[in-house]
């Protein structure tokens, strides 16, 4: 794995835009995979100035999301879809028929996943995927467990992971404890990985996911397998390695 070393998250969230940037200039009709969170809110705002200042065009881009809270509809206003529009998709030029999260609200929960993984495959897996990293060791909600799961299912979060996320929500018993994520499979698939890691809650978790052995225990020690992951970390991130 490549480690890049930054000062802070507005360093990494520069770093982060310019590769997606370059990756959406070097080809236009790239795949992209994204994430949620806090960590690469900062990257979707370098994107949206570039596309807004400098014309960075994302009309022939097709995205997929790792994830989406079970049980919330897209127009929630805690689901992964609304986020992705609100923060990203309608401040871009791109065609919002070629983004792709999985539904909370699936009425076929089986067939959901298997065609979240059918359609991901079809178009050839991604060709660059963000990833942040959970204070379990998580990627997209692959939480610890017993063995690497490789594909798009229905999961229980962490009792930590609910915490971390639930100050999103205003009432306490509206947080979802499960989520729609897509497999190792999926993440696995993607020709380039950028694994985003800020502030030193990621430090213990950052620090064996790089030098630890890869252990289901640490979903994220799984990209030490990937020929071409790319981790931009900042200081906080990296004060335990
Ligand atoms: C989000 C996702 C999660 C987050 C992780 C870190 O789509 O898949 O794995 O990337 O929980 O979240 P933040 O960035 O909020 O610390």
């Amino acid at each position: 794995m490549k480690l890049v070393e930054v000062l802070d998250y507005e360093a990494l969230s520069l770093h982060a835009a310019a590769i997606i940037a370059n990756q959406v200039r070097n080809k236009p009709n790239s795949v992209l995979g994204l994430a949620t969170g806090s960590t690469p809110l900062g990257c979707y705002k370098e994107l949206v100035r570039q596309h807004q200042e400098e014309g960075l065009d994302f009309s022939q881009i097709t995205t997929f999301n790792l994830d989406e809270y079970y049980g919330l509809a897209p127009n929630h206003r805690n689901s992964y879809r609304h986020y992705m529009n609100h923060y990203f998709f309608n401040h871009i030029n791109i065609d919002k028929k070629r983004t792709h999260i999985p539904s909370g609200v699936p009425q076929d929960l089986i067939a959901e996943c298997r065609d979240y993984d059918q359609r991901a495959s079809d178009i050839g897996g991604m060709d660059c995927q963000i990833l942040g990293l959970g204070s379990t060791g998580h990627i997209a909600f692959n939480e610890p467990s017993p063995s690497f799961e490789p594909f798009t299912r229905l999961v229980d979060l962490d009792e930590s992971t609910i915490q971390a996320n639930g100050h999103y929500f205003k009432i306490e018993n509206t947080i979802p404890r499960q989520a729609i994520t897509v497999g190792m499979r999926f993440i696995l698939n993607s020709r380039a990985i950028l694994l985003l890691v800020s502030s030193d809650k990621k430090a213990q978790a950052l620090e064996r996911t790089l030098n630890g052995t890869v252990d289901p225990m640490v979903p994220a020690s799984i990209l030490q397998l990937h020929p071409n992951v790319t981790v931009i970390a900042d200081k906080e991130a990296l004060s335990m390695l």
